[in-house]
């Protein structure tokens, strides 16, 4: 049978708006993700503002990415920021012990990164270090990044050479605190959270922090339900979870030449977000049915077996079509759960996991994975409309997934858009939209599609996969009639 996608343009009150904030990104000091990634140092001979390369500004900013999280993962919960502010030459020289055991000279601080997001237009949302540091040391930044008033921090900035405070919305309380953030138990943690939330509270500055929970790994529900029984409601904003489409943790297989089954498994792996979201949120509903915290997916992505010959420890993967259908298929799952997922960070921005850039010296090339957070950004901050979709499955062996996954967005001047995945990597799918009896008179849309599912951009051809005017779409009366291809994903506006 042939898939229909059912789109309920009524646009009740009840229909939450997607936040620009999951389409965020994720910047960890890992590999060449910061030094090597965005920052060159202001005596590069490639095109900088302040050490940070300008045609990865202009891209990113062209991308519309909202927001970036930093400085871990991991690596958060053993950062001292108060080594990265100051003289970069008195800075001291640390250990980065969970990524590839290599000097971190502390040269990409607190202000390189705040700068940083000023110059993209990008909110921050700062990772503190609650493994290995402490309530005040958190506090401080704190205040040394939101307080104008006269206090030791605030002084200590302005000597630093910046005046105003830049006001920092977003704050990680630590991270994957079950694992690498200090083994906790979700009991113990719920505490610690507790006390770092009340004295990070007294910020002074003019922006309303918004605390985020170090939150379970995948399916650890009880770390969710014991976070939202524990945790006062006035001390906390958002709640994290992390998952990514990984096969099996020893073994990840090939960033590409994969075989067609770890491809499917990936798929597999894909759509498990959508049960995540569904069951945490579904928790969250039992203390917060008002839905005030919002579900942050802080990670997500494919994670694969590095590029040969790079260091094991930096997780430099290439990033092929599936890495457009995780992406394509994931967005969808977060616009439809928009009434509680209110933000999610992709792991990780540069030449890091599912990245949307990879540099090389001064050549830099976008990803198949930057092409649909592109082609998506139309969703940021837009009604969401719920979809129906009867599906046609795509079949390996015996097992069988949704071959095509769809959400809709109304934005504020009353276009619709929406966004098709079809994961197949062998049959094209011809869709019918049912709109509710309306009919639009212009229908255009963007597609990236490649031949293969290990197809990718490369240094020596950087535009072998890249967005496309898609012609696949004809209007029969007040229906939509669109063939997607095999591997593709594609946006449609709707006039
Ligand atoms: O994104 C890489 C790592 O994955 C992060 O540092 C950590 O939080 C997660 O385990």
């Amino acid at each position: 049978a042939q898939t229909t996608v059912d789109i309920d343009l009524k646009n009740t009150a009840a229909d939450p708006v997607i936040s620009k904030y999951i389409y965020s990104h994720f910047a960890e000091h890992l590999g060449r993700g910061i030094y090597d990634g965005f920052y060159v140092g202001d005596t590069s001979k490639i095109p900088n503002t302040n050490g940070v390369r300008n045609d990865v500004v202009a891209a990113l900013k062209k991308m519309k990415i909202p927001s970036l999280r930093w400085p871990g993962g991991c690596f958060a919960d053993t950062y001292h920021w108060k080594d990265g502010v100051g003289p970069k030459d008195k800075r001291p020289a640390i250990v980065n012990k969970w990524w590839g055991g290599v000097v971190e000279d502390n040269s990409f601080g607190t202000h390189d990164f705040l700068n940083l997001c000023e110059l993209l237009g990008a909110e921050p949302y700062v990772a503190g270090n609650v493994g290995s540091g402490t309530v005040q040391e958190l506090a401080d930044w704190v205040q040394y990044t939101g307080s104008d008033n006269k206090n030791p921090m605030s002084d200590l900035r302005k000597a630093n050479g910046r005046d105003k405070p830049w006001n920092v919305k977003f704050w990680g309380v630590g991270n994957e605190a079950w694992g690498c953030g200090g083994n906790m138990t979700p009991e113990y943690y719920a505490n610690e959270f507790r006390k770092y939330s009340t004295f990070m509270g007294s910020s002074e500055g003019k922006t309303k922090i918004f605390r985020v929970a170090s939150g379970a790994s995948d399916d650890d529900y009880n770390w969710t339900e014991t976070l939202m029984k524990n945790i006062p409601q006035h001390l906390i904003e958002g709640v994290a979870v992390h998952h990514y489409a990984v096969i099996e943790w020893n073994h990840k297989g090939p960033a590409t030449g994969f075989s067609d089954e770890q491809y499917f498994t990936t798929m597999q792996r894909t759509l498990q977000m959508d049960s995540l979201v569904t069951k945490h949120a579904r928790i969250m509903d039992k203390y917060d049915p008002k839905k005030k915290i919002a579900l942050v997916v802080d990670e997500w992505g494919g994670w694969y077996d590095v590029e040969k010959g790079t260091n094991p420890g930096f997780l430099y993967q290439q990033n092929t079509m599936r890495d457009a259908m995780i992406a394509g298929t994931t967005l969808n799952i977060f616009n439809n759960h928009a009434d509680r997922v209110r933000m999610a960070n992709l792991a990780q921005c540069i030449n890091v996991l599912q990245a949307v850039i990879l540099t090389k010296e001064s050549k830099m090339i976008l990803t198949p994975t930057y092409y649909v957070m592109e082609m998506y950004n139309v969703h940021q901050d837009a009604t969401m409309l719920p979809t129906r979709v009867s599906n046609t499955d795509y079949s390996f062996g015996k097992d069988k997934l949704p071959a095509v996954s769809a959400s809709a967005s109304k934005d504020k001047d009353g276009v619709v858009h929406v966004s098709l995945t079809n994961i197949d990597p062998a049959k094209k799918q011809t869709i019918t939209l049912n709109l509710d009896g309306q009919s639009f008179k212009n229908v255009s849309g963007t597609i990236l599609t490649s031949a293969k599912t290990g197809d990718c951009n490369t240094f020596a051809s950087p535009d072998k996969v890249k967005e496309a005017v898609f012609k696949g779409v004809v209007v029969k009366g007040n229906k939509v009639e669109v063939t997607l291809p095999a591997i593709s994903v594609v946006v449609l506006a709707l006039k």
